[in-house]
């Protein structure tokens, strides 16, 4: 069940605008050039930022996400019809032959149990080619993000276009390591409050090194998020 966040149908309209400029995106584009995938698989694709950004490159996209309210945003981002919106989660794809998957926006962290990771990975490798590449991000534990989300309660204000004002603050309600929870509220002009409640697994390398060779995947590389120095791994998997 995918977080209000991401599943309300007056959050999902402004996720965006709360999330700000992406520049994590840019770093993803130049690794699934550098692979060479012409048919990509989004996996958590949400309002389908990074998938547009494909499909205007030319790259068939395939996005999936069980938040249906970030697929009805994510679709008026294509009016063309050009990427494929599948309602769901990996499992849901099938075998549609992508030579890379990818998460972005920290997907990796949502999967709270090892069977949900188990799910998502089986998932990508019934949707990928032999060979084909899953990457992925997922923030550096011993950064302990959290502490930096826990002493900024800032109420933040934006004027969404075609929804007004909103007013949103975030505070962390349980850190039970490896789980770290957290409230995101939302103020609309109209004075209704609506709230989401997150939770996100902070995972180490290694054993998120073990749970991809258990799926047959080779962990090629794991990098840095050149837009977030020393905070994120990026893995580069392949499958067999
Ligand atoms: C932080 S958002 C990132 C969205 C998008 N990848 C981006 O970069 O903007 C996390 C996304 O994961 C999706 N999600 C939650 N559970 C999932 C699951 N089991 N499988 C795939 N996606 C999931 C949510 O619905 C949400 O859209």
């Amino acid at each position: 069940m995918p977080d209000a966040l991401f599943a309300h149908a007056r959050l999902a309209p402004i996720y965006d605008a709360f999330d700000g400029p992406r520049d994590d995106l840019e770093h993803y584009l130049g690794i699934i050039g550098e692979l060479g995938a012409k048919r990509v698989l989004d996996v958590g694709c949400g309002t389908g930022s990074l998938a547009v950004l494909l499909a205007a490159r030319g790259i068939e996209v395939v996005g999936v996400d069980p938040a249906e309210a970030s697929l009805e945003v994510a679709k008026a981002k294509d009016p063309e019809g050009r990427i494929t919106w599948i309602h769901g989660d990996a499992k849901a794809v099938g075998d549609v032959k992508a030579d890379l998957a990818v998460m972005t926006g920290n997907v990796a962290q949502v999967f709270l149990t090892d069977d949900e990771w188990r799910r998502t990975l089986e998932g990508v490798r019934t949707a990928l080619v032999p060979g084909g590449h899953l990457v992925f991000e997922t923030r550096r534990p011993g950064r302990r993000a959290w502490e930096g989300w826990a002493a900024d309660p800032a109420h933040e204000v934006i004027d969404v276009p075609g929804v007004g004002e909103v007013e949103q603050w975030r505070e962390v309600t349980e850190v039970n390591l490896p789980f770290v929870s957290f409230r995101c509220s939302y103020r609309f002009s109209d004075g209704e409050v609506v709230t989401s409640d997150s939770t996100l697994w902070f995972r180490e390398r290694d054993e998120l090194e073990a749970l991809l060779a258990e799926h047959g995947f080779r962990v090629l590389d794991v990098r840095d998020a050149p837009d977030r120095p020393g905070r994120e791994y990026v893995f580069i998997a392949q499958r067999d």
